[in-house]
């Protein structure tokens, strides 16, 4: 078969890959949208993440409660609801939820009634609350101790700016990009002071130790006789799947974490840190610049590039990766050892494959 036609044909059997990576921590919220304290403390908070809608709110202790939003009575948005002392209490009809998901009040019912064992929420997802981001853990395995982040990273606060936004990219091409590091003569070309001309990534050094993946390069000049100027340098960390760190200079650095919304969205969250030495206001000033800089006309570039790319999905066997793409091809091949280990945990789970011991127990206990 021709080319040409091939490619006239649509595509029967789709290879896709799932793009919701399992058994990862995921950035779901910065922990000031969940404040303490004030008037926003009895406001509970409603996002959608890893294909869900979920609910977040304070305990009485200050610790974050997470559970599916979708009211278990009759399906209400709980995150209309109110939190009153520490509890989570739907719009709808006024039940309410204890931080564990036991089903704590059924006003109409009256005091003392007997809750149906339907109400109790078994589905809490594990959240944990660091580096001012709340985290969620995507998976069946016990969550890692170790979160996707790097000491070194700024974090919201006096010196820092913050800045949050929606791609409509997919969290796998989104993740590309973030990681992209010889696009700029071309993807930014309007911004790009050498016209082009520094175009090669030289030197290139990628390392991978772990689940962490380290690149540092420069983008550099190519002479007539093939010898070369470094103009930009980068250094760029990428803890899996998504916790990015950036240094663009000895003063000025920024920390990104992504986590998925659904399939085709992803939740951008960065922050940036400037070290003047003049003091934390003027630090403050020069990260907020930097951050408006960035998003308001660096960020919109990449944005379009990965919104029209093709497949959405994609794998590294889409690709056709080069040498300056290392750190890509390194992050497809954790991302594919995370499915692979779920899908062999799943296996192992499954009542059809398990050992005949485990098929055994599992009949007694139906029969019980
Ligand atoms: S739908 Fe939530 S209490 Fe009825
Ligand atoms: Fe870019």
């Amino acid at each position: 078969m021709n080319d040409r036609l091939r490619t006239a044909l649509p595509v029967l059997s789709p290879r896709r890959e799932p793009v919701l990576i399992p058994e990862a921590w995921y950035p779901i919220a910065p922990s000031t949208d969940l404040p303490a304290r004030g008037r926003r403390a009895t406001k509970p908070l409603g996002i959608m993440r890893l294909g869900r809608r979920w609910v977040l709110w304070r305990d009485e202790a200050g610790a974050v409660a997470c559970m599916p939003a979708a009211c278990p009575h009759r399906g209400a948005d709980l995150a209309q609801g109110r939190v009153r002392q520490g509890e989570i209490e739907c719009p709808y009809h006024g039940f309410r939820w204890s931080a564990g998901g036991e089903c704590v009040a059924l006003p109409c019912e009256g005091r003392g009634a007997r809750v149906p064992a339907k109400l109790h929420v078994r589905e809490r997802p594990i959240v944990r609350e660091a580096h001012g981001l709340i985290w969620m853990w995507y998976g069946e395995r016990e969550p890692t101790a170790q979160l996707p982040w790097f000491e070194r990273s700024p974090v919201e606060g006096r010196r820092t700016a913050t800045h949050t936004e929606v791609w409509e990219v997919s969290f796998t091409r989104t993740m590309e990009a973030m990681q992209d590091l010889h696009h700029f003569p071309f993807a930014h070309h309007g911004l790009d002071p050498w016209r082009g001309k520094a175009a090669r990534l030289d030197p290139y050094e990628c390392r991978v130790e772990g689940e962490r993946i380290y690149q540092k390069a420069a983008l550099a000049l190519e002479r007539e006789d093939g010898s070369t100027e470094p103009v930009v340098h980068f250094q760029l960390d990428c803890a899996f799947p998504s916790g990015i760190y950036l240094k663009f200079s000895p003063r000025v650095d920024a920390s990104v974490a992504l986590c998925p919304i659904d399939e085709q969205r992803t939740w951008v969250w960065a922050c940036y840190r400037v070290e003047t030495g003049l003091g934390a206001v003027i630090d403050k000033l020069s990260a907020r610049l930097s951050m408006w800089f960035e998003f308001a006309f660096v960020q919109p570039d990449d944005r379009r590039m990965s919104a029209s790319a093709e497949p959405q999905a994609c794998t590294a066997a889409d690709h056709a990766l080069v040498r300056s793409d290392a750190a890509i091809a390194a992050w497809h091949k954790l991302r594919r050892a995370h499915l692979h280990a779920a899908s062999a945990s799943a296996q192992e789970h499954s009542p059809l494959t398990a050992g005949s011991s485990d098929i055994e127990q599992s009949k007694s206990s139906q029969s019980m």
